[in-house]
Parts: C-alpha cells; sequence; structure tokens
C-alpha cells in the first residue's frame, strides 16, 4: 500500500510487522572512484579533481568505522569504468521478510493478502533483492554486480523494476524503518514513484512516499538519517510540509540538522547501523551535539573526496542481513 499524506494513515509504527536490523555491511572499493561526469548538482566544477589516494585512505576509515561498531563489512572490487560504483547503496534495496511470513502479511495495514510476487518465489528464502535501474545511464551496468553478489548470498532477486525499465535508485531512495516492515521511499529526482507501485505489488509493504525538490537533497539518503525505531535525523527544509509530517508521525522523534550541515557537510548521510553509533562526515558540530543530547554517539569521519561526488558516508555502503 502507498501512502502520500498523512490523512490516508491509521495506523502506528508499532502496528507494523517486526524485521530484525540488518547485521552485515557491503562496500565497493574505491579503485576506480573519480569524478567524471556531472549527474548530481554536488559534482559540478569537480571533474578531475579526486585524489584517489586519499580516497583510499578516507574509505578504509569508514570501513574501519563500521567494524568498530561491530558490523560484518564484506568488499566487491570496484570495476574499471564505473567511477560511481563505490556509492553502493543505490544498485539495490535488500530486504528481509517479516518472521514466519511467506508470502509477507501485514497486521494494519494493509491487509493481510498474499502478494503474488512472493508466492511465484519458490525458495521461500526470508531475503530478496530489489535491483535498481539507474537513472543515469553511465551508472546502469554497475547494478549485475550487485545482482551477482546478492544471489549468491542466497537473496531471491527481483528484477522487474529494472525490466520494467523505471528508475529506481535503491537504498539511496528507498529506506527501511528500523526493525519494521515499513518502507520510505524518496522521489523526485533519480527514484519515478511508479517503482514504488511495483515494489508494493512484489512485497505487499506499506510505503510512504516523500517528495524531493532540492537539487542538493537529490536522493533520499542526503536529507534523511533512520536511526533507531523512535529517532530519525533529517533536514526538514528538503521535504515537503506533508512529507515532514509524515516523518514526524512514523518517529517519536526527529533530530533536526542545520541547513549548512545539511547541504554542505551531508549531515543526513550518516549511517546508524547498531541503533547507537551514527558515523558521520567530521565537522557537523551541531548535529552531533544533537545527537548526543538523545543519547547517541556520533562517530566523525572524513569522507571529503567522496563529497566531490555527492555522496558520503550513507551511500558509500549497502547494509544487509
Ligand atoms: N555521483 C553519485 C551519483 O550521482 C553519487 C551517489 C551518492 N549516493 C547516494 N546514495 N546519495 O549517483
Amino acid at each position: 500500500m502507498i501512502y502520500r499524506d498523512l490523512s490516508a494513515i491509521d495506523f502506528s509504527t508499532e502496528a507494523c510487522l517486526g524485521v530484525p536490523r540488518p547485521e552485515r555491511v557491503l562496500m565497493t572499493t574505491p579503485t576506480h572512484f573519480d569524478v567524471e561526469y556531472v549527474i548530481n548538482a554536488h559534482m559540478a566544477g569537480n571533474i578531475g579533481s579526486v585524489d584517489r589516494d586519499v580516497a583510499r585512505i578516507q574509505w578504509d576509515e569508514v570501513r574501519a568505522a563500521f567494524e568498530q561498531t561491530g558490523m560484518e563489512v564484506s568488499v566487491i572490487d570496484g570495476a574499471e569504468g564505473f567511477p560511481d560504483m563505490v556509492f553502493c547503496a543505490n544498485q539495490s534495496l535488500p530486504v528481509r521478510l517479516p518472521a514466519g511470513t511467506s508470502p509477507p502479511a501485514a497486521q494494519s495495514p494493509p491487509a493481510a493478502q498474499s502478494s503474488p510476487a512472493a508466492q511465484s518465489s519458490s525458495s521461500g528464502a526470508a531475503h530478496r533483492v530489489v535491483l535498481s535501474r539507474m537513472y543515469a545511464l553511465q551508472r546502469r551496468l554497475e547494478v549485475p554486480y550487485f545482482q551477482r553478489f546478492f544471489a549468491g548470498q542466497d537473496y531471491d532477486v527481483i528484477e522487474d523494476v529494472a525490466i520494467a525499465d523505471i528508475a529506481f535508485e535503491g537504498m539511496g531512495d528507498a529506506m527501511w524503518h528500523p526493525g519494521r516492515w515499513l518502507l520510505y521511499g524518496g522521489y523526485g529526482f533519480r527514484t519515478n514513484p511508479a517503482a514504488y507501485d511495483i515494489i508494493d505489488r512484489q512485497l505487499d509493504v506499506p510505503i510512504v512516499l516523500l517528495y524531493l525538490d532540492d537539487p542538493d537533497f537529490y536522493h533520499l539518503d542526503t536529507c534523511l538519517c533512520v536511526l533507531d525505531e523512535d529517532h530519525a535525523l533529517a533536514f526538514p527544509g528538503a521535504f515537503e510540509s506533508c512529507g515532514y509530517d509524515l516523518l514526524k508521525h512514523f518517529f517519536k522523534v526527529v533530530i533536526e540538522t542545520p541547513e549548512h550541515e545539511a547541504r554542505e557537510l551531508f549531515a543526513c548521510n550518516a549511517t546508524c547501523a547498531d541503533g547507537k553509533h551514527v558515523i558521520l562526515q567530521k565537522g557537523s558540530t551541531e548535529t552531533c551535539r544533537r545527537l548526543r543530547e538523545h543519547g547517541f554517539t556520533p562517530v566523525e569521519v572524513d569522507t571529503g573526496e567522496f563529497m566531490k561526488s555527492g555522496g558520503s558516508v550513507y551511500c558509500m555502503k549497502q547494509l544487509y542481513w
């Protein structure tokens, strides 16, 4: 079921089925990372400006930060000719079905209807992965690398969005509510909202659509970071008021980032994999202070080279089960 505004919502976060949090992290080596074209506002003026040695040091630091928070990190080698492949949040949406449901069913809402795609899946695996259809031609052929990775992890691969040729950029725009069978779907720049209709038909999952229209915040992950079941970090200015109201309905507390930290320092492009440590670009002093005030521990890293391409910590990894 797709939701666009609060008036249609008659359920709380707690009414959504429980799903365990992902415990694994996937990263792609920055061996061939560069800014070679401009497909987002942050890349303008940065062509050819990446220092690969510095990028490698920064990437190692991000990887170490994930390992220090207890996550197991797997690595795919970045392939030649794909300078953006290091941003591995984008090529897929890993899915963990709620326990005991195959096909998935939600309590309230949606009604516990059977899901056609789930039925057609023969393996009955608890893990699925929705493959992306990258908006930019330059990135389209990154996807098969991730298809192979997840197929090798015993994930059932859902290719329907890609086959329908509808733009969808994976976890860059689609984000799970921590611990719940509830998906946020960003759209406006990269992902076509029609992709969420297909995902809903496949998974029978409540999807809350969030519209983006500021070019600096071209992916949902540039302005929203889910922290735990009750908390999210967000830059309100990137959302329409009805979108922000939706976030405030589903999260008890939305911690706001100041505009400068969100726009210039990618403060929301953070990751809180364990529900406590928030790994984010260094220098977002006020965001860090607010995170601490709510009991989170900020872990600051330098992703300066990657920010030249429009991405920071969140984009540099994929979370999966
Ligand atoms: N240069 C990449 C692009 O424009 C950056 C992607 C960053 N990823 C993200 N999830 N925000 O596609």
